[in-house]
């Protein structure tokens, strides 16, 4: 298996005074653009947090990324809904980007945790509020990002009862 895939965790604890600096935010960000959507609609926009405060806020309004604390960066994956064709793919779209920046994180010995804020509202409302993020753009999760302090157990595996062949 890829050694990117094989490597990648959600890491929520980050050592501190290690910055994640513009150029290793555009090159995870240059990632997430190069994902794949449906008819190349890229219906995503990103707002790239290294602000103390802001990432300490995160983690308040947030019940579940309180590992922003320690994080010295964020990336909030900003959706576009299209209205028009390819109604209803962005989930999946902002979902391939997501990844991309999870494992291209993973090659620059940096740790990510993906943390859901949609489609959960009230998670929504609070970063709506905090980033200033108007309808119909809809915030779509928050990856916590530094450098990792800690070393998880794999969790994922390959379960071959969940696949149907059809040779
Ligand atoms: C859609 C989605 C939402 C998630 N939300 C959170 C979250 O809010 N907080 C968190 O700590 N981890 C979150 N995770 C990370 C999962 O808990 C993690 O991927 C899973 O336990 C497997 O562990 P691994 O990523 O180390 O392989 C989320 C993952 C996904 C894909």
């Amino acid at each position: 298996m890829n050694e990117l895939i094989e490597n990648r965790r959600s890491i929520r604890k980050f050592k501190s005074g290690k910055p994640v600096t513009r150029e290793d935010l555009n090159r995870l960000l240059g990632a997430a653009m190069m994902s794949p959507s449906a008819c190349n609609s890229r219906p995503w926009e990103f707002i790239a947090v290294t602000k103390r405060e802001s990432l300490d806020e995160i983690a308040r309004i947030h019940p579940y990324a309180k590992m922003c604390e320690t994080a010295t960066a964020a990336i909030i994956i900003v959706a576009i809904p299209q209205s028009g064709r390819p109604e209803g793919y962005f989930p999946q779209d902002c979902g391939a980007a997501t990844e991309n920046i999870l494992l291209e994180a993973v090659s620059m010995g940096l740790g990510t945790c993906w943390c859901g804020v949609y489609p959960k509202e009230d998670r929504v409302a609070g970063f709506r509020k905090l980033f200033n993020i108007n309808e119909p753009k809809i915030p779509f999760n928050v990856i916590a990002i530094g450098t990792p302090d800690e070393n998880p157990e794999q969790r994922g595996f390959f379960e071959e009862s969940r696949v149907s062949y059809i040779d």
